[in-house]
């Protein structure tokens, strides 16, 4: 995986902008070995805009603000009100856990941010603890409450499917969208931590699309063509949609549009390689914005398979989900 080429137009850029997270879900790192950066390494506001510019600049139109937790980084509000603004940037999404949307879902959605990808794994307070380490999925909910309000949309759920764990409640789940105009999206375990943990809680999604039969027809939805690398359906009588991310037993490579860069500055053209090209010292040693440019157009290039590997990989080639956002 990750070494097909992309067929695709790579307009898609995710950012990260901290590594630092309020939870400590068991699937996305080992965090007994998690060190978190220094706050020198992490790029600035400014550093994140400057880069997001020359991105736009380039044909990046699709901009996702991961983290971490990005909603633990102070500023960002402010951060989001510049980005909106930025020649070419036409979409501005955010994934959060949703522990601190409670607070900040009515500033988020004043910076005209309305795309949101919450993750939620569970409805059950003591679960919720169990995956993610901390009990907070009283605020997780009122957050979600809130966003559905003020009229986030689209608005998009995601569940990791751990077997043997929340697999009991995918159809407890799925109602999320019966009941609200939200995206609920099932997304396979990677194996982010150890090949026994993913061996022992991965799930493939065709046995959740048969337990979800059970709901009524899955009707594919027309518009797929926006949706990336989830297949969308409709269910008869539902207010919202359900999707499926299957990076295990679907790959994706040719239809995947999207760069990524960690909050330590480091562009990567696929998630599952180790390749990345570090645009930090780059930046901070003054390089113009073309010079940024044709960096981004190299990894562009990486990713669409004409550039075999012209850098060395980083010494950072490894990297657990935190650090890169998902
Ligand atoms: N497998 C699948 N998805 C993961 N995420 C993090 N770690 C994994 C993993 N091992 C995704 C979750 C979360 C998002 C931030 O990253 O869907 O919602």
């Amino acid at each position: 995986m990750g070494e097909e080429p992309t067929t695709s137009r790579i307009n898609y850029l995710r950012l990260s902008v901290t590594d630092r997270c309020n939870l400590r879900c068991r699937y996305c790192t080992y965090w007994r070995d998690w060190r978190k950066l220094p706050s020198g390494e992490i790029l600035r506001y400014e550093e994140l805009l400057r880069l997001a510019a020359v991105a736009g600049e380039i044909g990046i139109s699709k901009v996702r603000i991961t983290g971490g937790e990005p909603l633990v980084r102070r500023g960002l509000v402010e951060f989001l009100g510049k980005l909106h603004h930025l020649p070419g940037i036409t979409k501005v999404c955010l994934t959060t856990n949703g522990v601190l949307l409670p607070e900040q879902a009515p500033a988020l959605y004043d910076t005209g941010l309305r795309h949101l990808n919450i993750s939620l794994d569970t409805l059950r307070r003591e679960r919720y603890r169990q995956i993610t380490g901390k009990d907070h999925l009283p605020e997780v909910l009122a957050g979600l409450e809130k966003a559905a309000a003020l009229g986030f949309h689209p608005l998009k759920i995601n569940c990791v499917v751990l077997k043997g764990i929340n697999d009991d409640e995918v159809l407890d789940l799925a109602m999320l969208a019966r009941d609200h105009p939200c995206q609920v999206r099932f997304i396979e375990l990677m194996p982010t931590v150890s090949q026994e943990w993913w061996q022992r809680h991965f799930l493939p999604l065709t046995e959740v699309v048969r337990r979800l039969t059970l709901l009524g027809p899955l009707v594919p939805s027309t518009r797929e063509a926006t949706a990336g690398p989830a297949r969308i359906f409709q269910v008869p009588g539902f207010q919202g949609e359900l999707g499926f991310i299957t990076p295990m037993s679907g790959h994706h490579c040719r239809t995947c549009n999207r760069l990524r860069l960690t909050a330590d500055g480091k562009l990567r053209p696929c998630l599952l390689a180790a390749t990345e090209l570090d645009l930090k010292e780059p930046l901070r040693q003054g390089l113009g914005n073309d010079l940024l440019g044709y960096l981004f157009q190299e990894a562009m290039e990486l990713k669409a398979g004409k550039v075999k590997h012209p850098l060395p990989p980083s010494r950072h080639s490894s990297r657990s989900m935190v650090s890169i956002g998902g």
